[in-house]
């Protein structure tokens, strides 16, 4: 008797726990939210501030352009070695810039074209170093 009595309390806490813990409240909440950002989407704020049509080829940068703005940030930043003036072969800046290693990260042809990179790997390879960047 007694242990029927404990088998059918044990059953029923869990269940009762169970009841109790469901939210039904906050869910209504998060749909809530969902209906603000489409509100956004539909009134476009502001237009689009830029001089390049969509889908539009960019001209080619120039090897200090793509240099300062794609290698300097860790190579002169104390993350990378310094690689200017140092008279690095060519084909292997090629091969660092495609394959990357470590924590040198791999450019796509996307990212930096291999007309780009023909003419950074020379310049990098017969440039002065700059003063003051840091290398490891
Ligand atoms: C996110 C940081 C980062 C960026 C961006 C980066 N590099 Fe590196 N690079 C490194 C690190 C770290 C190493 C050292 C890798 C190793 O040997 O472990 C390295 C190594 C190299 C080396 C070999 C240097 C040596 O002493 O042998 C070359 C060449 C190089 N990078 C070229 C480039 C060029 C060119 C760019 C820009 C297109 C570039 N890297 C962008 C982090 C970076």
């Amino acid at each position: 008797m007694i242990r029927k009595a404990l088998c059918a309390l044990v059953l029923a806490v869990p269940a009762f726990a169970v009841v109790q813990a469901a939210p039904s409240a906050p869910l209504e909440k998060p749909s809530a939210r969902l209906e603000k950002p489409s509100a956004r989407l539909e009134k476009p704020s502001a237009p689009l501030v830029s001089g390049q049509k969509l889908g539009a080829i960019l001209p080619q940068r120039s090897p200090q352009k793509t240099y300062a703005s794609t290698c300097a940030y860790c190579h002169g930043a104390n993350v990378g070695p310094i690689i200017l003036g140092r008279h690095l072969p060519p084909a292997y800046i090629h091969q660092m810039v495609r394959a990357g290693r470590n924590a040198m990260p791999a450019f796509r042809p996307t990212e930096i074209t291999p007309a780009e990179l023909d003419t950074l790997a020379v310049w990098i390879s017969t440039a002065p170093k700059i003063a003051g960047e840091q290398g490891q």
